[in-house]
């Protein structure tokens, strides 16, 4: 028998290169990972989780999901935003134009967006379908009227706290509306938990 410490795998230099390999290896499975990532979470990939902008032309619905076990957005017939609908180019700029205005004002301060974020204040993932907003035909309309001017128009869910108004100008306050639209028909693997949206129209049916 070798003297003890002199067998192969108890050399230093044997762990030494397991090391480096195991490190080079990992390193490079990060790099495939981000890369399989960034494709995935691209708006309007292959894989479906994450719509194309344009997505806010139609009905978003919120429904269970036997299989996975959780809610997942449907896209439903078309239902243009404020009445007019936008091709891919125009409704990335207005969704652009709603994530940078939610950006620049800091709205995480107070809420949490795809899971970033303060639970000050409601989560905004699924805000495009929150039952507060009454019905369908209602929402936008409250909604630009809440973000016009929030003190005014608070609901405060019985917490008492009231959002401050952040001074929107029109054109924000439709790019905020729309972002939040695209953002409610992202697949988030059923987050926030527990949320259940306002009754929905017709997802299935024809254009109407
Ligand atoms: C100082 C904290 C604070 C900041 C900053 C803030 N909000 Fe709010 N927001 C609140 C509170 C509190 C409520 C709940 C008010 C209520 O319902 O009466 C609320 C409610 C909302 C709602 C309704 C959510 C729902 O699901 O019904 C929307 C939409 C919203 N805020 C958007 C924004 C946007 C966009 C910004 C950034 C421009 C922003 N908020 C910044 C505190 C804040």
């Amino acid at each position: 028998m070798a003297e003890p410490g002199t067998e192969w795998w108890a050399s230093e230099s044997f762990w030494r290169k397991c090391a480096i390999f195991v490190t080079a290896f990992m390193a490079l499975v990060l790099v495939l990972l981000t890369f399989h990532t960034l494709t995935v979470i691209a708006a309007g990939s292959e894989a479906g989780r994450v719509p194309a902008y344009s997505v806010i032309n139609h009905r978003i619905g919120y429904e269970f999901d036997d299989e996975r076990n959780h809610m997942v957005p449907v896209i439903g017939p078309v239902a243009p935003l404020f009445g007019e609908a936008l091709d891919e180019e125009a409704a990335r700029a207005l969704v652009d134009h709603g994530k940078l205005t939610v950006q620049a004002r800091n709205c995480m301060n107070c809420h949490t967006l795809l899971g970033n974020g303060a639970y000050y204040a409601p989560d905004l993932t699924k805000a495009w379908l929150d039952p507060g907003w009454g019905n369908e035909q209602a929402r936008e309309l409250l909604m630009t009227m809440f973000l016009k001017d929030p003190p005014a128009n608070a609901r405060t869910f019985g917490t008492g706290r009231r959002m401050p108004n952040p001074h929107l100008t029109d054109d924000e306050v439709r790019a905020v509306i729309a972002y939040l639209k695209w953002m409610s028909a992202i697949d988030t693997n059923g987050f926030p938990s527990g949320f259940t949206p306002l009754p929905q129209g017709d997802l299935r049916g024809d254009a109407s």
